[in-house]
């Protein structure tokens, strides 16, 4: 499966087919469970600087329909307890992204080096939880505080950024844009979109915190889109995200422009071995299509 193998911001993978951060992404051996299933790399979930127990249940709504909506409300251990899972999975060759996630760049540039020192190949910014009050797309949806973020870490580290965005965006290239002339080295698209369930029954919102983040198959169009106008906007890579299941997902990405991707949802219910299904499956397509890199089909749906 060597046509699979592809370098992205300098940084190697076997194959183009990441763990999306916050799914299997609290201990080491589920990361690693991940990797040994045939995933390209792992993303940890998003750390921050103190432990979280985050919001009350319910926090998750499956629906067979639409996917899956949560408002975990960033549970993590903080970034001193969770060194020793990033510790386990790299002992175990995994090849690991450092997600983390602050209320300023200060705090985004101290946690990233914090994950630098534990030996992580590049760092994701999260630029984009739609439920987690004073984080996440707070920053990421203005243009100038995203970049303020980027700016920080870009010199607080010396390891590839990725700035991973939001959909709740009415113009994803002008924060692609902001994020590349920041200094970002890749943009990681898309993180969950706002949404809500209601019960009929009890007649209440599902979620404790009443909207959440939808993510899973009804979101494909949406990050497929997001995709394509970031890639016309930008030089640099992107890490296509959102809805992915099936090996032709992965490839549609590709073709949209993203140079990697990331599945999360999904996962859930395929386990491990879904990553190695995907690879199997991607590789089947490239040589169907006479084509003998990942890299080959980057962009292509722009070129056509
Ligand atoms: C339960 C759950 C927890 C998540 N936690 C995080 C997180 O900690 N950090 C982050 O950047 N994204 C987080 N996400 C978003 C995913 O990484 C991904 O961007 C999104 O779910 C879309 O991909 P998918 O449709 O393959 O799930 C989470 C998603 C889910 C469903």
């Amino acid at each position: 499966m060597d046509l699979l193998q592809t370098r992205v911001t300098g940084v190697d993978f076997r194959n183009p087919i990441l763990l999306a951060s916050g799914i299997w992404g609290e201990s080491g051996i589920s990361l690693t469970r991940a990797y040994e299933g045939g995933a390209g790399g792992v993303v940890t979930k998003s750390i921050g600087s103190e432990p979280r127990s985050g919001y009350p249940n319910p926090t998750i709504e499956k629906n067979g329909t639409w996917g899956l909506l949560n408002a975990m409300g960033l549970p993590n251990p903080g970034i001193e307890s969770y060194g020793e899972e990033v510790r386990y999975a790299l002992s175990r060759g995994v090849r690991v992204v450092g997600s983390v996630f602050g209320g300023t760049a200060e705090e985004f540039a101290r946690l990233s080096q914090a994950m630098e020192a534990l030996g992580v190949a590049a760092i994701e910014l999260n630029l984009s939880c739609p439920h987690a009050k004073g984080y996440g797309s707070e920053i990421g949806s203005d243009p100038e505080a995203l970049a303020e973020v980027v700016r920080a870490v870009k010199s607080a580290v010396r390891l590839p950024v990725w700035a991973k965005l939001t959909p709740n965006t009415a113009d994803p290239a002008s924060l692609g844009r902001a994020a590349e002339r920041a200094g970002a080295d890749a943009i990681s698209a898309i993180n969950t979109l706002r949404g809500m369930a209601i019960d009929p029954v009890t007649m209440r919102p599902i979620l404790s915190h009443v909207s959440g983040g939808l993510s899973g198959p009804a979101i494909k169009p949406i990050g497929l889109a997001f995709v394509w106008q970031v890639f016309e906007a930008v030089h640099i890579p992107i890490i296509g995200i959102g809805g992915i299941s099936r090996p032709e997902d992965v490839f549609e990405y590709l073709l949209a422009g993203a140079s990697l991707v990331e599945v999360g949802t999904a996962v859930m219910e395929g386990g491990g071995p879904l990553f190695g299904q995907l690879a199997r499956g991607v590789s089947d397509i490239l040589v169907t299509h006479g084509l003998k890199s990942v890299s080959e089909s980057v962009g292509a749906a722009h070129r056509r």
